[in-house]
């Protein structure tokens, strides 16, 4: 397939078209109604478009969904005609919002790609229009946000949250973690405007707010045999180091680590590696670009941007959307306060999700093109996209093939979440597409990224799902070989 080349103007031109649609639909005092995704991604989104419609003295409401489907869509047009905001969501689901939403004046701000006819009163922002790739140059955020700086300049402020989206979306699996093309430009704006830093440094989760030697044991990606998940062990390594772990009574985090101490670290931990043909072990896989927030206070859970993304994700997971979105907007006292215990929550769930999974018989099993992962009703529809996601690059898998993770959701039906590697697009696959059809053909429906969709189906079709899901893998994977 020839690839559309990138063509910046339209695009921004079809932002700015957009940002008029919504002031004039703010001036003529109308309603508006604004339906956003439950994952960071999403509530970034919803968080800049607050923000605008704040700033505009609009009258509206946000709603985050897990999905879009059917029931949203009826409710949405059942409470009548007022215009309707989908941010990181809508795109894939055109033929839906045409049927039931076409008298509604409707604008999607997405990245997924599109799918199905558009209609008149459709005003849609996405990046695959104009040549651009959704699941790596840009987030529902990052749309969003370009809607908000062609509405006022004074909305570059909320570049923060689009980069944020964007790394909650997992937006930099490139060298050095890096976010680049259309998200690499928002970057800039958020340094221009002050409110970013960026390092290049080793990547821990809590770099501002756990104890080193804490921070250490939660590295999994690599996974380092002796260290990951071993607080103990880390405490030991670092003390072997010379590093002096308490300053003031207070454990140090990795933020507060000088160079030469980082330096001493990564050179031991790269001894730690070994290179066993697992292609996620190599020492520069520990290193990243660092995203700083540098309006928000130190040892915050909201200072380095990928922590900010995993909150987000908390609250949007464990039914404390609003909470999210408060934040997003600066909320920095009650819902800060709040979310603490939120993040400890999801991270704990995680945690007992993963220990389930290896520990429970059968719950990954190996096909022949695929790994599956069976959440049965143990692992909650809402979590397993986070479990998919930690998985695809965790050392429990030896070869690199897509994982199709599953699990019982409400009505008797199966959620899926599946994630691969950027390695198999260039081998011709696309898990969105895969998603998208072989749903529909068992009376579901799916869609999504070339590696990262999902899909919502009857239980009663899960074995045959499952089956052609292997074998449409094998089959692209077979053609391209040949
Ligand atoms: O749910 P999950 O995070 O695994 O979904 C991955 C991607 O696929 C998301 O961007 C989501 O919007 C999309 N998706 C979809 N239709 C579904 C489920 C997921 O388009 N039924
Ligand atoms: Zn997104």
């Amino acid at each position: 397939m020839v690839e559309n080349s990138k063509n910046y103007t339209t695009f921004l031109q079809s932002a700015k078209e957009a940002g008029k649609k919504l002031c004039s639909l703010v001036e003529q005092g109308e309603y508006i109604r604004v339906i956003s995704h439950h994952d960071a991604d999403g509530l970034a989104a919803a968080g800049i478009v607050a923000n605008t419609l704040i700033r505009l003295d609009a009258y509206f409401r946000i709603r985050i969904t897990k999905q879009i489907d059917e029931k949203l869509i009826q409710e949405l047009a059942s409470e009548g005609i007022s215009p309707i905001i989908f941010t990181d969501l809508g795109s894939g689901y055109l033929d839906l919002l045409k049927n039931e939403l076409s008298k509604n004046e409707t604008i999607v701000l997405d990245h997924h790609p599109p799918f199905g006819k558009t209609f008149s009163n459709l005003t849609q922002v996405n990046p695959h229009l104009h040549g651009f790739k959704g699941s790596k140059d840009i987030s529902g955020a990052g749309v969003a946000y370009l809607v908000a700086k062609m509405i006022n300049k004074a909305n570059i402020g909320l570049s923060s949250l689009a980069v944020i989206g964007a790394l909650g979306d997992l937006q930099d699996k490139n060298p050095e973690r890096k976010l680049l093309d259309l998200n690499g430009e928002i970057v800039k704006d958020a340094i221009n405007v002050g409110c970013l830093e960026t390092t290049v440094d080793i990547m821990v989760h809590g770099r501002e707010t756990r104890p080193a030697h804490k921070a250490l044991a939660l590295i999994r990606t690599p996974y380092i045999s002796g260290l990951s998940g071993e607080e103990d062990k880390c405490l030991g390594f670092l003390i072997n180091l010379g590093i002096k772990l308490k300053k003031d009574e207070k454990w140090v985090t990795f933020s507060d680590l000088t160079s030469e101490e980082k330096q001493k670290i990564f050179s031991e931990l790269a001894k730690f590696l070994s290179s066993k043909g697992s292609p996620y072990t190599t020492p520069m896989s520990l290193i990243g670009t660092i995203y700083t927030l540098t309006q928000e206070a130190r040892s915050t859970s909201l200072r380095d941007a990928r922590e900010y993304a995993s909150l987000l994700n908390a609250c949007g997971r464990l039914d404390k959307a609003g909470l999210g979105v408060a934040i997003c907007v600066g909320d920095r006292d009650v819902a800060l306060k709040e979310v603490a215990s939120i993040l400890e929550n999801y991270r704990k769930t995680i945690a007992r999700y993963m220990e389930w999974l290896t520990d429970t018989p059968g719950a990954i099993s190996e096909m022949k093109n695929v790994y599956i992962v069976d959440g049965h009703d143990v692992i909650d529809e809402k979590m397993l996209s986070t479990i998919s996601s930690i998985l695809v690059f965790s050392h429990l898998f030896k070869q690199e093939k897509p994982v199709i993770a599953m699990t019982l959701a409400s009505d008797d039906e199966i959620k899926v979440s599946a994630r691969m590697s950027e390695r198999l697009v260039n081998k011709g696959l696309d898990l969105g597409s895969i998603m998208q059809k072989v749903s529909e053909k068992y009376a579901g429906r799916g869609g999504g990224h070339n590696v990262a969709a999902g899909a919502k189906l009857p239980y009663v079709h899960k074995d045959d799902f499952i089956k052609v899901v292997d074998k449409i893998v094998g089959d692209k994977l077979e053609l391209k070989v040949n």
